[in-house]
């Protein structure tokens, strides 16, 4: 049966990028930030999973204000960088995994949670930034990538609450796929940040730590923040974080397992507009 290894959680910030795909990675400005992916990196070389699970939003790119899906599974074969606004980032094609998305989409709709399923879509930088950080600059991702988008852009948002339970029916659709599959999943976007407004710039590190915190040893808790916390505390930006409850939701020790292994945690500040968080949690089965 397929299983869940592995979960990653990573900020998504454009600049950065920008900076991969324009060699400034080596900068003073972006140095320490890129050095806090360089254990990542490597541990996502020496542990390359069959597929990735990549909770991430999308920033009105592939989605409009037309249609405006809370959550959306990626079933095709492939899925081509968006163009957002500068040309595509210069990253290979992402790969999908039709059969175990269909699979997740029937159980997990089964199972009460309403997804939206998308046979066509770009994927902007909520999915490749990530998949960048963790993998570097290779000529094709390193395994094939199931998207999960996430509407925390247009009110109303998924409260933190139900991205949590939702990560607990993803598990089940994980572990009910009748194929040896590691599957890691990944939550991304955050930390505080808001990039509009009179408090445009805002960053809140003590917030953002004890997130951190709580995301490790009391996930459930942290479930019941409501996003008017997330909006207050974070920036109307930082709301991005309640994707990082579907990841930590799908972990063994939610289904009364034992507790997951902190692998790597990091947090920096700045980032472009945004605070910078990362965390891998592997699982002990
Ligand atoms: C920035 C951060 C984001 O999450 C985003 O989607 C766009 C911009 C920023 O910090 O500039
Ligand atoms: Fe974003």
């Amino acid at each position: 049966m397929a299983k869940i290894t592995a979960s990653v959680y990573t900020s998504h910030v454009p600049a950065i990028g920008a900076a991969i795909d324009l060699k400034k990675t080596g900068e003073a400005y972006w140095q320490p930030l890129f050095a806090g992916y360089e254990p990542s990196k490597k541990w996502m070389a020496e542990n390359t999973p069959d597929v990735i699970f990549l909770v991430y939003n999308d920033h009105a790119t592939a989605f409009s204000l037309d249609i405006i899906p809370t959550f959306a599974i990626g079933c095709a074969a492939e899925f081509a960088p968006a163009d957002e606004g500068w040309g595509p980032r210069p990253v290979p094609k992402v790969i999908g995994h039709p059969e175990l998305a269909a699979h997740i989409a029937q159980s997990v709709i089964q199972d009460d949670f309403d997804l939206t399923i998308v046979n066509r879509m770009d994927v902007d930088h909520g999915l490749t930034v990530p998949l960048s950080l963790m993998c570097g600059e290779p000529q094709a991702w390193p395994c094939p990538v199931i998207p999960f988008a996430v509407n925390v852009v247009q009110y109303p948002v998924p409260s933190g609450r139900r991205c949590f339970m939702l990560g607990q029916a993803i598990r089940k659709a994980v572990e009910s796929f009748d194929r040896d599959l590691e599957v890691q999943i990944w939550g991304t976007g955050g930390m505080s940040h808001q990039l509009q407004g009179p408090r445009a710039g805002l960053i809140n590190r003590e917030w953002d730590k004890a997130f951190l915190d709580r995301l490790i040893a009391d996930p459930a808790g942290l479930a019941q923040v409501p996003h008017i916390e997330y909006v207050r505390e974070a920036g109307s930006e930082g709301i991005e974080l309640v994707m990082w409850l579907i990841a930590r939701g799908a972990m063994s020790d939610v289904a009364g397992g034992p507790a997951p292994t902190v692998r790597h945690r990091f947090y920096h500040v700045p980032a472009s507009n945004t605070a910078v968080g990362h965390l891998i949690l592997e699982n002990n089965q």
